[in-house]
């Protein structure tokens, strides 16, 4: 377990608002020379207003290919089934043009590198402000304004001198701030963060998560995090989607996961985590055994052959993500909610 505190830091979480995207038994293959491999595999989940949910797994698990099929940013090998809706509306497989007119400047999502979302050769501010004269037509001026306050929030010293720069001029963890910025410009109901600050040191990465955190609860944003640290889940989400495998292990609210976990896999995560509060002697835990390479179709539980707990049927069936009716879940036959 971490050592953040958890519940004391941690905004209380919204009162269960409605879900705004309702993914359901989402699946992602990609077609190689070989044929078709399952990346993401019926995987569920709700997103609620205002909630921040925290999606953890280790690398090749499925998350940002399960974030990527939601905007519609799958690579041309890949192809998605399932659905899901946001806002009541259907997201998969439709064209950019009709997503665009679906979820406006409602859904955004932030990546590892801003480089991949800002343009170098455009002004930051002709950047920011594209998005409020197209989506919400407001005039240049007003829209400049918007930024530059927006800037502001994401503490951006002189945002209005900086906003005329191009992105090669501002440091790392600022481009990440304005990247922040851009996503939450016209108040999204749902943001994306898949791994938003890896790219930058330590201390540096908190401050911006905790920042993208406060604003996304202060504009009521659904978000869904993609982060390999266990202490960023702890402090910042009220839910986790434990995956595996393409698979969704384990979900549940954050104090349940940490001081509860079911499954296997995520009791293998936590173990294999460092914690300051606890004096470690010796080396950490690791989980035994191999992560999965590439997906076959398997019909089994994918953490089957590194589980302690496993049973002949692990390999032949994959266990039901089952509730207990409170949005906690285990896919364990051995171990269940
Ligand atoms: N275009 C592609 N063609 C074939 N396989 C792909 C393609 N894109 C992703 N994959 C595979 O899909 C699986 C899931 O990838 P994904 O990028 O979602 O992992 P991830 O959980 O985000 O990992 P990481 O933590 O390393 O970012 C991986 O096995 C990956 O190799
Ligand atoms: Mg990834």
């Amino acid at each position: 377990m971490p050592s953040t505190p958890m519940s004391a830091e941690r905004a209380a979480p919204p009162d269960a608002g409605r879900p705004v995207l309702s993914v359901a038994e989402m699946s992602v293959q990609f077609k190689l020379p070989q044929g078709w491999v399952t990346a993401v595999d019926r995987v569920s989940f709700d997103l609620r207003q205002g909630e921040i949910v925290g999606i953890v797994g280790e690398s090749g698990s499925g998350k940002s290919q399960i974030l990527l099929s939601l905007m519609g940013l799958l690579a041309s090998n890949g192809r998605c089934s399932g659905s899901a809706a946001f806002e009541g509306q259907q997201l998969l497989n439709r064209s950019p043009k009709e997503l665009d007119a679906i979820r406006g400047s409602a859904m955004s999502m932030i990546f590892q590198d801003p480089m991949t979302s800002l343009n170098p050769y455009m002004r930051v501010s002709d950047q920011l402000t594209e998005v409020l004269i197209a989506h919400q037509g407001k005039s240049k001026s007003e829209a400049e304004e918007v930024a530059i306050e927006m800037l502001d929030r994401v503490r951006i010293p002189e945002a209005r001198r900086r906003i005329r720069m191009y992105p090669h001029e501002f440091s790392g963890g600022m481009r990440q701030r304005v990247m922040i910025a851009m996503a939450l410009l016209c108040r999204p109901e749902v943001l994306l963060a898949d791994e938003p600050t890896t790219a930058l040191d330590v201390t540096v990465q908190a401050q911006i998560l905790e920042l993208m955190a406060e604003l996304a609860r202060d504009m009521k944003t659904a978000v869904a995090i993609v982060t390999h640290d266990l202490g960023v889940i702890a402090r910042l989400c009220d839910r986790v989607i434990v995956l595996y495998g393409g698979r969704i292990m384990e979900q549940g609210s954050v104090d349940e996961i940490f001081y509860n976990p079911k499954h296997p896999y995520t009791k293998g995560l936590l173990a294999s985590t460092p914690r300051l509060d606890e004096k470690v002697h010796g080396a950490l835990k690791t989980i035994a055994g191999q992560p999965r390479a590439a997906m076959g179709d398997i019909p089994g539980c994918p953490f089957e052959p590194r589980c302690t707990l496993k049973v002949e049927r692990c390999r032949t069936e994959m266990p039901a993500l089952l509730g207990d009716g409170s949005g906690r879940a285990v896919a364990c036959r051995e171990s269940k909610a």
